[in-house]
């Protein structure tokens, strides 16, 4: 099968819910979007287990593609701020999934994953997602920068950018004050990166309500599928 057909099996590992698609070259869906709840604070080996149990009735695929909430490197996780077990420090997850799923498997912050679907390859780009926590991924003209994890890094009042704009932050707060908070960040990041075009991503992306800039654009959750195929082209 030649690589342009092959089928990418996309994993989203998210702060309350493990989501995974069949998709093709194009991220068409070619299966249902299933999706369990995050067995948060349980060992690795167990998401490895419940990931196996949640992709078995999608059928067959040729590759893997996963977004992970943290920081990973060569399929090794660095770290899991969100998932609330520390065994995952230095868990190798992609050869895990390989050997559960048999397939070669690629994994990339899930922030990074989601820009990798949206950008366009030119130029310093940037892209945040508002959900659980505070995603970021950055690239130069279409390259993937290192990640920054900026998420953990302190934003107001001695908290970080995680806690004071995750979703329990914004339903502690209210909309207009994590808004205003959404638009302090945006103003750090465009400041700390310069970049020519910001992408916001992340199921909070549709709770802003002030009227964003020309380089700033909302982007859809589904970009998550889209990204998981461009990571196999990266
Ligand atoms: C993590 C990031 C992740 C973000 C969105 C943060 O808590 O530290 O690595 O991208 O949440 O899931």
């Amino acid at each position: 099968m030649d690589g342009a057909h092959k089928l990418t099996l996309g994993i989203d590992i998210g702060g309350t819910g493990l989501k995974a698609a069949v998709v093709d070259e194009d991220a068409r869906m070619l299966t249902d979007r299933v999706r369990v709840a995050t067995p948060i604070g349980a060992p690795p080996a167990k998401f490895v287990e419940v990931l196996a149990g949640l992709v078995a009735p999608l059928g067959a695929f040729d590759r893997v593609a996963v977004g992970f909430p943290g920081v990973v490197r060569n399929g090794r996780v660095l770290t899991a701020a969100n998932l609330g077990n520390d065994t995952w420090i230095g868990f190798d997850l992609a050869q895990a999934l390989e050997a559960s799923l048999a397939k070669p498997v690629r994994i990339a912050n899930d922030a990074d994953l989601q820009g990798l679907a949206v950008i366009a390859g030119k130029g310093v780009e940037m892209v945040i997602t508002l959900g659980t926590g505070f995603g970021t991924g950055l690239y130069l003209d279409g390259r993937l920068a290192p990640h920054l994890e900026i998420a953990h890094h302190p934003f107001r009042h001695g908290e970080t950018y995680d806690q004071q704009l995750g979703n329990v932050a914004r339903k502690e707060i209210g909309g207009s004050r994590w808004n205003k908070r959404v638009e302090k960040a945006i103003g750090n990041m465009r400041r700390l990166t310069n970049f020519d075009h910001l992408f916001i991503g992340g199921g909070n992306a549709k709770k802003i309500d002030f009227a964003l800039a020309p380089d700033v654009t909302v982007i859809s959750n589904e970009a998550g599928m889209e990204g998981g195929v461009a990571l196999w082209r990266h």
